[in-house]
């Protein structure tokens, strides 16, 4: 929850992008108002507010910025996005290793339940991972989300990798990519997951969901919910009725 100037290429043959974020003052009075005065959840909406450290805060120090953030947004939020894998943030993803990871995802659940009595409320969190991140990484992460207790699970944010867009203009640019070509990789870490959590936790599917069967997959891959981010540069609005309708069919045929 950061002003932040940006970055960005396209990749449009790949149906991808790739952003870098400079995070520079914190906007969270401005992202408020804007909230409350689009009254998303009091009209039927699902808000989920992503919160994150700035880039000015040494990394010992990132579990101060979350509960700073936390606390601000949680009457706001329907749901709260503890975003610990942007690739843009310098290194914001040293907190997905084991004691770094330990001990924020306890500070939060300790704040999480103090303003759960306070509000009167219980606001669910659910942590935002990466894609670069191997077997082992992901077992020790899905180990901790079950200890603290979280509520949900969101794979994934952008890559690293550059694989999938080798050879075209801009490649070689810093930068999370996004779209298409961080299908696979996000979806295999989603699988795994999965398999690591075995249903105790629902899992977000996010990452290049460009149509209604890519959203499929990612459901088929264990998630519970999707969501999509680049599809809509690409799509437009129409990819929700798309995605609704697809999987609404496949549960249909599951069911039946
Ligand atoms: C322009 C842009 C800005 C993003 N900003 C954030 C952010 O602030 N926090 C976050 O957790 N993820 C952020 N993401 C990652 C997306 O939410 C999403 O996880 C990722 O792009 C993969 O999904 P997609 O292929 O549907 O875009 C951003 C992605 C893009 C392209």
């Amino acid at each position: 929850m950061a002003t932040r100037s940006r970055a960005c290429s396209a990749f449009p043959k790949r149906k991808a992008s790739s952003t870098a974020w400079v995070s520079t003052t914190p906007a969270s009075t401005k992202l408020l108002e804007n909230v409350r005065r689009a009254e998303f959840p009091k009209k039927g909406g699902i808000l989920g507010i992503n919160i994150g450290k700035n880039a000015t805060t040494p990394i010992e120090k990132a579990a101060d910025d979350y509960l700073i953030c936390l606390d601000k947004v949680y009457n706001d939020a329907s749901y709260v996005a503890v975003n610990i894998s942007s690739p843009n943030t310098k290194n914001l993803r040293e907190l997905q290793k084991d004691e770094a990871l330990d001990d924020l995802l306890s500070q939060l659940k300790a704040k999480q339940l103090q303003l759960a009595d306070q509000h009167g409320k219980y606001v669910p969190m659910a942590l935002k991972i990466a894609p670069d991140l191997d077997d082992e990484q992901i077992t020790a992460i899905a180990d901790a989300l079950r200890r603290h207790r979280f509520d949900g699970v969101i794979a994934t944010n952008t890559t690293l990798s550059r694989e999938a867009v080798e050879g075209l203009p801009n490649a070689a640019e810093t930068g999370g990519l996004s779209g298409k070509p961080v299908f696979a990789k996000s979806t295999a870490v989603q699988k795994k997951l999965s398999i690591a959590l075995a249903g105790e936790l629902p899992i977000i599917g996010v990452g290049g969901i460009m149509g209604g069967e890519d959203a499929a997959e990612k459901i088929r891959a264990g998630a519970s919910l999707v969501q999509f981010y680049s599809g809509f540069i690409y799509r437009g609005p129409d990819l929700v009725s798309e995605v609704a309708e697809t999987l609404a069919n496949v549960l249909s045929r599951k069911n039946s």
